[in-house]
């Protein structure tokens, strides 16, 4: 099977054509696409139309698919979630909440958070809805060689409820909550299949850096962040209908804008894969 591949960001994200999943890719193929989301951080695999079963197949290529009880399935696949302009106002305070509204990792508060996330436009607005990513490989080669050492081998602790979090995130049941304890990450982990560093932030997630003071861990984290999301680490995608989107979580943050006009619809479909505990 031969595919084409668009260069779209410069430095990071490939869109590939010519591939129909609802046949599964032979493993030349498979390999190759995996090297392209290796390389490039983002991969947007063009026109699909895909039944949940087939999506999920497909994404299970590059992983273990792993279920996500908080959010909505489909019904014909438990392992794909639902994220949709529908989403009702979870929180009771009338205000609508958008899921991934500001710059984050999948699931950093994990010990063991999804190495990828997939995700499918079913139906995407006339406008808006882009989705932005940033390339923590770039971002943590662009520090200086004082900022590296300095930051070589610190651990920060990541929350799901963290106190220094400014965003609006969905309650979850006591009991759940519970079985998430916090997790303690490297503040710079190592690719596992390209050996590259990056640096790993979680803007509302992160709690506290291991072993310093309160004000000297937020005054490193805020320098980071604010490093981090520096324009010239950015690639936005412009959503087509049928694009599937594959990201490395151990590499990249993103971010959802809600900013497609009101009364049009944004349906996704999503799939996360297992991770290993960053190092
Ligand atoms: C996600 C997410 C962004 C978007 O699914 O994890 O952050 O643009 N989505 O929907
Ligand atoms: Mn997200």
């Amino acid at each position: 099977m031969t595919f084409t591949s668009e260069n779209l960001g410069g430095h990071m994200a490939v869109a590939v054509g010519g591939i129909d999943l609802n046949r599964l890719p032979d493993p030349a193929t498979q390999a190759a696409l995996r090297d392209q989301l290796n390389h490039n951080l983002v991969l947007c695999i063009r026109g699909q139309q895909l039944a949940p079963p087939a999506f999920r197949d497909a994404m299970a290529r590059f992983g273990t698919p792993m279920l996500r009880k908080q959010l909505a399935s489909t019904e014909e696949c438990a392992e794909v979630n639902i994220i949709s302009s529908e989403d009702r106002d979870v929180l009771g305070d009338g205000k609508k909440l958008v899921n991934g509204a500001s710059w984050h990792t999948d699931d950093s508060f994990m010990r063991e958070p999804c190495s990828l996330t997939m995700l499918y436009g079913v139906v995407v607005p006339s406008r808006g809805g882009d989705t932005q990513f940033i390339n923590m490989h770039a971002a943590y080669d662009a520090l200086s060689p004082e900022m590296k050492a300095r930051i070589d081998g610190l651990q920060v602790v990541h929350k799901y409820q963290s106190s220094r979090q400014t965003n609006r995130v969905s309650k979850r049941p006591e009991d759940e909550m519970k079985a998430m304890p916090e997790a303690t990450h490297p503040l710079v982990r190592t690719h596992p299949e390209t050996g590259r560093k990056a640096l790993y932030l979680n803007a509302n997630r992160m709690e506290q850096v291991v072993g310093l003071e309160r004000a000297e861990s937020d005054k490193l984290l805020d320098e980071l962040i604010a490093h981090a999301i520096e324009p010239r680490f950015q690639y936005r995608h412009v959503w087509r209908e049928g694009d599937i989107v594959i990201w490395d979580n151990r590499a990249t943050m993103h971010k959802a804008n809600a900013d497609y006009p009101e009364g049009e619809r944004r349906l996704m479909h999503r799939v996360i894969v297992a991770g290993d505990a960053p190092y």
